[in-house]
């Protein structure tokens, strides 16, 4: 179990960072493919990665890549495998199958024929196979179809990563935790800088960042699939799990130390982001209050370089409201127009990143853009705009035309 190949996908657009978390975790060398990362690992290093990934949604054992032309040669690709060594026929399996260009006319069946090559080997090594469970199984197998080749793999994580265990409160659009990690990743955001999300929903930007500046795995508050396999040693995980939970930074913050905030219009959103900030263990380090965007000011002063991250309301999905979504005309671009006036009157020297779909998203806000990075909000490719703000100077002119007394 000491050379095992790993993949981890990841959302597009994160790979490179992901490669980056990867490698901090493990100290390992990784190559950074399309979708995400792959590594050769040890047992350790998937109970590690699991543990400690912000950016992957999963992480996989690849169990075998070879050439392929039909159905028949899935048959015997799925059936060299030694499922045995991984679970028994107690547990119950499921067969997510995805392609790229594979000739073969049906994915379903492609899927049915790898489920029964496993049934088929289980029934043969020991009298009886496993269940299937396409809800809830113990197992979730891989397979990967491109042109000529399948891969297979098998799933330690079980539900995918960004279900961290602590989000039960969420709205219309929440933000997938990993995309939300990889946003402070792509902006090197470091806890020694405020940080402020005054769209913040639920919570999760604010929440992630708080659990990055305690040093609290992600992975703490969850079980994990590997926990059920054959190779799973209970004596070997508990110090790891331990030692993450010793490594979290613990205690009420004092109050002139929490320099993380979240707002939001919607006072719902707001008890949301609470209750999930208190499951997650961050209360104590951070502040949500409501209140509209276009009016909430700063929380904090300018000194130690700070960052607002936001995924606004956008589009369909979700609605502008308070002070633009209540005029008669307003729409999501007045919204976006307000919001950099307002930045440019109260938020001068801050640094402000947001994710949106819309390319054109800096001409609309009159700001120049200082980054543009690529990232994919599940299916919709969105970029995150940096913004270097800089207030209104006010120019000589202009002062003497407030000098008291001075017409108006
Ligand atoms: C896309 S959601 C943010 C989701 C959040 N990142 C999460 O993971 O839950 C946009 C949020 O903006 C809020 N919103 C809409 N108009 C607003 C305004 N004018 N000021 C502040 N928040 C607003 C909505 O209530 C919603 O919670």
């Amino acid at each position: 179990m000491n050379h095992l190949q790993l993949f981890l996908p990841c959302a597009a657009g994160v790979e490179e960072l992901l490669g980056h978390e990867v490698h901090g975790i493990t100290k390992q060398p990784v190559s950074v493919l399309r979708g995400g990362v792959m590594m050769e690992g040890s047992w350790r290093d998937v109970m590690q990665l699991n543990l400690w990934s912000r950016l992957a949604v999963r992480v996989m054992v690849q169990l075998q890549h070879r050439p392929y032309r039909n159905e028949k040669d899935l048959y015997d690709a799925a059936s060299d495998v030694a499922w045995e060594l991984w679970f028994t026929n107690k547990n119950t399996f499921k067969i997510d199958i995805t392609s790229q260009h594979s000739p073969l006319k049906s994915l379903n069946f492609a899927a049915l024929t790898i489920k029964d090559a496993i049934a088929d080997r289980f029934r043969h090594k020991s009298g009886a196979r496993p269940d299937v469970d396409t809800h809830w199984p113990h197992v979730h197998v891989h397979a990967h179809l491109n042109t000529d080749s399948v891969t297979l793999y098998i799933d330690t994580s079980g539900e995918p990563l960004f279900k961290r265990g602590w989000r039960q409160d969420k709205g219309d659009a929440p933000l997938k935790e990993t995309l939300a990690a990889a946003m402070l990743a792509a902006s090197g955001w470091s806890p020694e800088q405020p940080l402020y999300d005054p769209c913040c929903g639920s919570g999760t930007i604010a929440v992630e960042a708080a659990q990055m500046a305690l040093n609290i795995a992600p992975g703490l508050q969850r079980p994990f699939a590997f926990e059920r396999y054959l190779p799973f040693q209970k004596h070997v995980w508990e110090p790891i799990h331990q030692q993450a939970a010793e490594a979290a930074v613990t205690g009420p913050a004092n109050a002139q130390e929490i320099t993380i905030f979240g707002s939001d219009v919607a006072h719902r959103m707001v008890d949301f982001a609470q209750r999930n900030a208190e499951r997650a263990g961050v209360a104590h380090a951070l502040q949500l209050r409501g209140g509209d965007a276009l009016q909430r000011m700063p929380p904090c002063s300018t000194e130690h370089k700070p960052v607002m991250m936001i995924n606004p309301p956008y589009g369909e999905r979700i609605e502008v409201r308070g002070v633009a979504g209540t005029q008669q005309t307003a729409d999501t671009e007045d919204f976006f127009v307000q919001l950099a006036t307002h930045w440019k009157s109260h938020f001068d020297g801050w640094t402000a990143w947001i994710l949106a779909p819309d390319m054109k998203l800096p001409g609309r806000m009159r700001l120049k853009e200082s980054r543009r990075v690529p990232m994919w909000n599940g299916p919709i490719e969105c970029r995150l705009f940096k913004f270097d703000i800089q207030g209104r100077r006010v120019q000589p002119a202009d002062k003497a035309a407030v000098q008291p007394g001075a017409a108006q």
